[in-house]
């Protein structure tokens, strides 16, 4: 038991065992629950994926029914919820809003603290499900000091978050078709990505048994850093940035590579894709699509794109096996949506909380799940004598 393996950053260690997600990084392969990502991108809508992802199969059209349903009812926020945002400055940043909040409705569901109580779980996840669109848009709504509206339940999930984010009172609101189609899209894609860092802290803080509430609004701070989620606001910033300094590409590219100021090519390069991100492919595509069928042309795209291409035929990011990663055309998708870039990473939250519950329930359900608890290795003074404080 003194033998301790060191595995920083644990690129090696499998923390558990899960039938939830497979990644193949060398071929550029993700599944969820064996189903290729292309195909539920192409076939499927998010809620029925969030329901693939927590439940194990595709639901059938009755159970999808039922399961929309519930979510359905549970889209409200307790009046004392939206007392949150009154406390919050106006310019904080929606991801420290969603988790206060997400962390706080763990103080009003109260029956949810037992992690066994099974109908008890599964309510929690509903009402997360069903709540974290309504928290992210109010958390849009605070920051433009406009009104909160209340969901409306004729409307679907992504066109019910949209009305809450963009529409005002007395003005009438229409979501744009292609948006929740491309917004939906988006959401799958972002569904579930196995051990990443976010889901990793969900289960840790879940492995001492704290409930899903807590464990899911540490999941949202681990995803709000740069490295992880938080790259897609990071990407938008990095082309604006080179917009403004007058476009020089080349420039750009030798700080990364020089490691000027630890500058990194953001949306680039992962842990576990070494050749690509299938999620990266799709998209590509689906930024040039979605951008001309809305009829905005964005130099920031075309900026990207020469970015991206200078990148891979450079050795640099050859050697490295450094390809596009799921946040590198996000942005811009989000932007010609209207988001504005703060908000980018909340998106990328709704899109994976089902992941987020699907790992979180099969980790509580696993009658051998332990609780977390890494070793290390120490480098400190091995022992001394304490010396008195009038002696130092
Ligand atoms: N730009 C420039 N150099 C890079 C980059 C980058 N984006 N990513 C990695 N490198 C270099 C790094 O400096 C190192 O070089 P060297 O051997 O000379 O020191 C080498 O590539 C290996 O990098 P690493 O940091 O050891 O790799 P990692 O597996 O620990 O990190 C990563 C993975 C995603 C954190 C990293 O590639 C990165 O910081 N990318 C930019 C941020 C980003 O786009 N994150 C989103 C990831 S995908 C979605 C998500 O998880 O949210």
């Amino acid at each position: 038991t003194g033998l301790v393996t060191y595995d920083g950053g644990f690129v090696n260690t499998a923390a558990c065992k899960s039938a939830i997600t497979f990644i193949d990084g060398e071929e550029g392969v993700l599944r969820y629950r064996g189903y290729p990502i292309e195909q539920i991108a192409e076939q499927g809508t998010f809620l029925e994926t969030a329901y693939l992802l927590i439940y194990g199969e595709l639901p059938s059209v009755s159970a999808l029914d039922n399961f929309r349903d519930e979510i359905t009812q549970h889209t409200l926020l307790h009046e004392d919820v939206k007392r949150f945002y009154d406390g919050f400055p106006r310019d904080a940043h929606p991801m420290a809003m969603l988790s206060s909040v997400v962390s706080a409705l763990s103080t009003f569901y109260q029956d949810s603290h037992n992690p066994f109580d099974e109908e008890q779980v599964r309510l929690s996840a509903i009402r997360l499900l069903a709540k974290l669109p309504t928290i992210a848009a109010y958390a849009f709504k605070k920051s433009v000091g406009q009104p909160m509206l209340y969901p409306d339940n004729s409307l679907g999930y992504v066109e019910n978050f949209l009305r809450m984010t963009f529409a005002v009172p007395a003005e009438s609101y229409k979501a744009d078709p292609v948006v929740v189609d491309a917004l939906d899209k988006l959401l799958i894609l972002h569904g579930d990505h196995e051990q990443n860092c976010s889901t990793s802290t969900v289960r840790l803080v879940g492995s001492s048994q704290a409930n899903m509430f807590a464990s899911i609004s540490a999941g949202i701070n681990a995803l709000w850093g740069p490295l992880h989620g938080g790259a897609n606001q990071q990407v938008l910033e990095m082309l604006e940035q080179i917009k403004n300094d007058g476009g020089d590409i080349d420039a750009f590219v030798n700080k990364v590579k020089n490691k000027e100021d630890g500058v990194r090519l953001m949306g680039f390069g992962h842990r576990v894709y070494k050749s690509r991100d299938p999620r990266a492919t799709i998209i590509k595509k689906a930024a040039d699509d979605v951008l001309s069928r809305m009829g905005k042309k964005d130099e920031l795209l075309d900026l990207a794109m020469q970015l991206e291409e200078r990148a891979l035929a450079d050795d640099y990011f050859v050697e490295r096996k450094l390809y596009p990663n799921v946040d590198f055309y996000t942005g811009l998708i989000y932007r010609a949506m209207g988001f504005p870039t703060e908000m980018f990473t909340v998106l990328f939250a709704i899109g994976r909380l089902p992941g987020w519950i699907a790992h979180w329930q099969e980790m509580i359900a696993d009658p051998k799940a332990k609780i977390g608890r890494p070793r290390q290795v120490y480098t400190g003074v091995a022992l001394r004598d304490y010396t008195p404080i009038g002696a130092r």
